[in-house]
């Protein structure tokens, strides 16, 4: 069984359960300042197991894009990638623990679906600790299921706890099943979830709990269910595969890897061509992406360029020709080729995918050599790196401080990488390296903020199309608590008379007290009332639509403030250049 199979018997499982299914969100989050990427299916979803109805209803299952880079150190073995496609069926306040846990053991195990052998499998529950029960109950729903005690593992919060998505919120344990991977050897009779052969392929997370601010954990009336299986994961064991790496979507890329370097894979360098699988898969989700970035040195735009630059470092480790400049290319189209059917934007933009590849593997190219040579100098001259050289090769060489961390480690070496820290931030004004996690304050104290941001986003959009084109459509959103940002389609920089202009109307909407009000409807209706939608989004057959007044519409998921008088001052930050024929407004509510 492929992926596309296996992707297709979990939707028509969940089907056959009452399930709706949705689309995969983009991999680029455009109202949670929580995280840069989606890391996992829950995370577009999080309005709605706060509380928000789902236009689509209660039970609802899909396969999301992920990009999950906490885990890019572990990536070079054989189970651990950072992007991934994640298998996930919800219950928004509806079934719980008993469905869950029973469907998905049926569709597990049952010939009728997966077939995988229950002798193989094992589980983790939730332990319990100061803050929540052990989980008596999930552990007798797989007792029921004649599951032996020795394959029942009971863990702590580090391993079978699940959120909150910030610091506070919807959370709560989760209990993970495991499949012995091994064909030559039974699997062990008692558990050992530290044993790297039991592969963890599925999570049900059971959200009961709600994080509050001073750090309790209070039960919550209406309880949620995300599950996440791992689709690279679970083929590879129904294939009786040791490694993802030898399943239909990733097997093709180290093909490609062997085919432009001349060397097989083998013991001593596959670390080398697992990265730049995954790496390679990661950047071109990420350029394809219907928010798709280019590289740069800020938020997903810079992990992008530590994605394409790793693969260009070890594609050289592997010996690839210094001179060619296409290898990045010739390696995301096969992953182009894998994925277009299930993503059509992959293929919708294949062009802007080659040629920023291009142009990223053309410029890190030309300093990499010399930055390496620098690099052997300095580990000659000192024993660790000091802040000041790592700086040096980042500024004068572009290497990303992770790059040279991994250098370092190859030479047993470690990088003052609080100096550098410092070193960056004396250059910048704010340093964003590596910052997965954006806002500390949590979801529920950043939410106040942003829902007036986004309300605020809605008004920018129509005002600028009011005041400087009709054909002005955004581009990008991205609101973080202290500002939101919207990039939108326009090919020079605007007259301070125009920004201000534009700053007075929507502050004059903001005075005039515009409801905003949600409706229901297919997107073909919403389109034909003058909805605005995102563009090469793929829209489900009933979405949500916003309108301010008689103002603005838009297709979104919100939230909103019920009312426009609620935004106080807007003002706009900064007008700029965020790409070619994109400009950027920064601006923030006083
Ligand atoms: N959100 C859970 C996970 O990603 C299901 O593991």
């Amino acid at each position: 069984m492929d992926t596309k199979q296996l992707k297709k018997k979990y939707i028509e499982f969940f089907k056959s359960k009452g399930h709706a299914e949705i689309h995969s969100a983009p991999l680029i989050p455009e109202h949670d300042p929580t995280v840069l990427f989606t890391t996992a299916g829950m995370h577009p979803l999080v309005p709605f197991l706060m509380g928000q109805p789902h236009p689509q209803g209660k039970r609802l299952v899909d396969v999301q894009k992920c990009i999950r880079t906490q885990d890019i150190d572990e990536v070079g073995d054989d189970t651990h990638i950072t992007c991934f496609e994640m298998l996930g069926n919800w219950s928004l306040g509806d079934y719980f623990k008993k469905e869950a846990i029973e469907w998905s053991w049926e569709f597990l195990t049952s010939k009728q679906w997966l077939g995988l052998d229950k002798n193989r499998i094992a589980v983790t529950c939730f332990a319990g600790d100061k803050d929540a029960l052990k989980d008596e109950e999930a552990y007798k729903i797989w007792k029921s299921l004649k599951l032996s005690d020795d394959r029942i593992a009971f863990l702590p919060k580090e391993d079978n706890w699940w959120g909150p998505a910030g610091n506070t919120g919807p959370c709560g344990p989760d209990t993970e099943m495991f499949y012995w991977k091994l064909n030559d050897r039974p699997a062990p009779k008692k558990f050992d979830p530290k044993d790297k052969n039991w592969v963890e392929i599925w999570n049900d997370v059971f959200m009961q709990y709600s994080k509050t601010k001073e750090g309790k954990y209070e039960l919550m009336k209406s309880k949620n269910v995300d599950t996440g299986l791992g689709v690279e994961r679970v083929t590879m064991v129904l294939n009786g595969k040791t490694s993802i790496f030898e399943i239909d979507v990733l097997k093709p890329i180290i093909t490609k890897i062997a085919d432009i370097t001349g060397k097989e894979m083998h013991h001593s360098n596959e670390r080398s061509f697992k990265i730049i699988a995954d790496h390679i898969r990661a950047a071109t989700f990420i350029l394809g992406d219907e928010r798709g970035v280019a590289p740069s040195n800020v938020d997903q735009g810079y992990i992008l360029r530590r994605y394409i630059r790793r693969c260009v470092r070890h594609l050289r480790l592997l010996g690839a020709d210094p001179a060619n400049a296409d290898s990045t290319v010739e390696l995301a189209k096969v992953v182009i080729k894998i994925h277009g059917d299930d993503y059509p934007l992959l293929k919708q933009k294949s062009r802007f995918i080659s040629e920023e590849l291009k142009k990223e593997q053309e410029r890190f190219q030309k300093t990499l050599d010399k930055g390496l040579k620098e690099f052997e100098k300095m580990a000659l001259s000192m024993a660790d790196i000091d802040a000041k050289s790592a700086f040096l090769l980042y500024q004068s060489y572009g290497f990303p401080i992770e790059m040279i961390e991994e250098l370092a480690a190859e030479k047993n070496r470690t990088v003052d990488r609080k100096g550098f820290d410092e070193e960056y931030r004396k250059h910048q004004e704010l340093s964003r390296i590596g910052a997965e996690q954006k806002f500390k304050g949590g979801l529920s104290e950043a939410s106040e903020i942003t829902i007036k941001l986004h309300t605020a986003t809605h008004l920018l959009n129509e005002v600028l199309r009011k005041i400087v084109s009709p054909d002005i459509h955004q581009k990008g959103s991205n609101i973080t608590p202290e500002r939101l940002r919207f990039d939108f389609n326009f090919d020079r920089k605007l007259t301070p008379e125009e920004v201000k202009k534009v700053e007075d109307e929507v502050n004059r909407l903001i005075k005039e007290a515009l409801p905003v009000v949600k409706e229901e409807m297919s997107p073909e209706d919403a389109i034909k009332k003058g909805a605005q939608a995102e563009f090469g989004a793929r829209y489900p057959s009933k979405v949500s639509v916003y309108s301010a007044g008689k103002y603005s519409k838009e297709i979104c998921m919100g939230p909103h403030v019920a009312n426009t008088k609620e935004l106080g001052h807007f003002k706009i930050l900064k007008e700029e250049s965020s790409a070619a024929g994109v400009r950027r407004i920064k601006a923030t509510l006083e």
